[in-house]
């Protein structure tokens, strides 16, 4: 993977930022997106402290321009773009579906399932083009399963293994391989959030065999292994990340 070069979207994040890292430490470029400019400074500031490439964009994923001018980033000061991992998101109110504000749900939808088909929109055409290419989109266990309480993000979820399972049939010739991560619970900073409640953490750590949280250098391992060479055979397939929770 030595030179290659990657679009990362929710690269602050936990799942993010360690997957960034990874990638780096495989001598992959990274073209790192997020909405914290920020945050985005100190990522560049650690990989680079790290000897590792990177260049950064501030934005919105809802925004339609940021995947093509991601893609340009990465041919402009890498001159190539081999992969791409959609993992923004965020997770909604804990209401059930009949009381979701319409607005809500439109932006759970936007945020996790529409961004990750605008880039992958913007970064394909390059691939094909280039006969190689691999992409990682962080599903959730909530899309397979349907938690109660997270309609839109689950819906939205649901839809990116959806849209994984067609984008690795229709690219199954092209030398583009296409594979979602489905992580039940990883300490990240989505933890943090305030809908989070400790008392939803504790009914979902207990589903979790482990008995623990997933580290976030976890996902990205696998999503490291996901993006690279070695991953030749399996494609529309969805990975589990759940501590032995998944049993389907
Ligand atoms: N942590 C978990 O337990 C868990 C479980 C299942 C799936 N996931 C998924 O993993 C992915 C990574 O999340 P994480 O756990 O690292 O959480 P996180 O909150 O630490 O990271 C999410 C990142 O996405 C960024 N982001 C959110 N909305 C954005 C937008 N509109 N435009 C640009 N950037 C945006 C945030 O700024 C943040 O840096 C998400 O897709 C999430 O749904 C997480």
């Amino acid at each position: 993977m030595q030179d290659q070069t990657a679009i990362v979207t929710g690269a602050c994040g936990g799942i993010g930022a360690a997957t960034t890292m990874r990638l780096v430490r495989l001598g992959v470029n990274v073209v790192a997106l997020d909405l914290n400019a920020e945050r985005l400074a100190q990522l560049e500031q650690d990989v680079t402290e790290a000897g590792g490439n990177i260049a950064v964009l501030a934005g919105d994923v809802t925004d339609e321009q940021l995947g093509r001018a991601a893609v340009e980033l990465a041919k402009e000061r890498f001159g190539d773009l081999e992969i791409l991992v959609n993992n923004a998101g965020m997770g909604s109110a804990m209401e059930p579906i009949w009381e979701i504000d319409l607005a809500d749900w439109r932006r759970d939808i936007e945020v996790n399932l529409t961004s990750y088909f605008m880039m992958i929109q913007a970064a394909v055409p390059h691939m094909v083009e280039a006969g190689y290419g691999r992409i990682v989109n962080t599903a959730s266990a909530a899309g397979m399963e349907g938690h109660a309480l997270a309609g839109g993000y689950a819906a939205a979820k649901a839809g990116v293994i959806a849209m994984t399972k067609v984008l690795g049939k229709e690219l199954a010739k092209d030398g583009v391989i296409v594979n979602a991560i489905a992580p039940a619970l990883i300490g990240s900073g989505m933890l943090d959030q305030p809908w989070f409640s400790d008392e939803v953490k504790e009914k979902l750590l207990g589903r979790i065999p482990m008995g623990r949280v997933g580290e976030p250098e976890e996902a990205a391992e696998m999503i490291a292994f996901l993006a690279s060479p070695s991953v030749s055979f399996s494609t529309g397939a969805v990975f589990d990340l759940s501590g032995g929770r998944a049993t389907y």
